[in-house]
């Protein structure tokens, strides 16, 4: 701590804290420490490390150490240390882009979120610590504050399996999909919100010695249903899992759409191929030809020695894809989705 007390800070100041910024450093290539104020408690967050470049700025993986006074009020004293990371978002570039992208109403989401009991025992969407504006270089960064929750979904494959040679485990891929579809029932009925950019990389899994704990993050886009001042009619979301009416930018129900990318996610899951919309059979000329058609896409798409299952099993799997990454009247419900047994 006490060569890090040495530098000079950036303040900012709130109605209800002091944030002090670490100098030199604030360029979102290198931060070195954000320390914050709570109460009595300090909180620092340091030993921080880059992990992923962001839309509008970084992630970073950090320490966040809490610090309290003791009776000779030194303080010194360690209360926890939790594994965080911290979003940066440059908000002119926000702007100045004319992105959706709104990082204070991703925490707002989030929070509200975890307010809701159900969701909260779920524990199935990344939790807040802190998110605050910074005034830095005559620009303003937000940041927002997460809780560490493991490796993304493309990163958790490529590191356990395909790094490694090794083939794909079903029963994980399969564990990972329903805790999936239950996070988002739980995030449109229970939070009655919808995401609008559902896939690998905004899904986190943390794996223990027994199990795979699924929990989506990126509410940057998100939005609450009732909201009606903001009509879904833009096209949001990333290629590839982006329904096709949301690609045509029509007026379009943001669940159904999520539903959409969720199977688009199914299918990265089971192959590790990022979806091509454009190869899929998607008119609605004839709904059951069609059907038939992107059956025997799915099944030829899904089939590699690098996925062991059975042809049941396989058959099932492109049956559920051809029935929920398909044009918006024909799409499986997610009750449907929910019942769809795969194994
Ligand atoms: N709480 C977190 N725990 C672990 N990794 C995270 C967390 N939040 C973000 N990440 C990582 O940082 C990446 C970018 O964060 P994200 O919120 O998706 O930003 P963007 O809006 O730019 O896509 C994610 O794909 C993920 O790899
Ligand atoms: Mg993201």
């Amino acid at each position: 701590m006490s060569s890090q007390s040495n530098i000079p800070y950036y303040h900012y100041e709130t109605h209800t804290t002091t944030y002090k910024v670490g100098k030199q450093n604030y360029d979102n290539e290198c931060m070195k420490f954000i320390k914050t104020e709570c109460g009595d408690d300090e909180l620092w967050y340091d030993d921080i490390k880059k992990l992923h470049p962001t839309n509008f700025g970084f992630a970073y993986r950090a320490m966040c150490n809490t610090y309290t006074h003791d009776s000779q009020d030194n303080k010194v004293l360690v209360k926890k240390s939790v594994p965080v990371v911290i979003k940066t978002t440059n908000m002119s570039q926000v702007k100045y882009k004319n992105y959706l992208d709104n990082p204070e109403e991703e925490a707002k989401i989030l929070r509200d979120l975890n307010k809701n009991t159900r969701i909260h025992s779920a524990d199935c969407f990344v939790k807040v610590v802190d998110d605050f504006n910074i005034e830095c270089l005559s620009h303003i960064t937000h940041i927002i504050i997460t809780e560490d929750g493991g490796l993304d979904l493309k990163d958790f494959i490529f590191k356990n399996f395909i790094r490694k040679e090794q083939p794909v485990d079903m029963e994980r891929m399969f564990s990972i999909w329903r805790q999936l579809v239950i996070a988002v029932h739980l995030l449109h009925t229970e939070g009655q919100i919808c995401h609008l950019d559902l896939k690998p990389e905004n899904i986190l899994v943390e794996s223990t010695e027994e199990y795979d704990k699924v929990r989506i993050i990126d509410f940057g886009v998100a939005r609450y249903l009732q909201d009606t001042g903001k009509p879904f009619g833009k096209k949001i979301g990333t290629e590839g899992y982006m329904a096709p009416e949301v690609r045509e930018s029509n007026k379009y129900n943001p669940c159904k759409a999520d539903l959409f990318s969720l199977g688009a996610t199914l299918s990265f899951l089971v192959t590790s191929i990022e979806p091509n919309e454009n190869e899929i059979p998607l008119s609605i000329s004839s709904p059951e030809a069609e059907l038939n058609d992107r059956l025997s896409f799915f099944e030829r798409h899904c089939s590699s020695p690098r996925y062991p299952r059975s042809p049941q099993v396989s058959r099932k799997v492109s049956s559920l894809l051809a029935n929920i990454m398909c044009p918006c009247e024909n799409r499986f419900t997610l009750s449907q989705i929910s019942e769809f047994d795969l194994n």
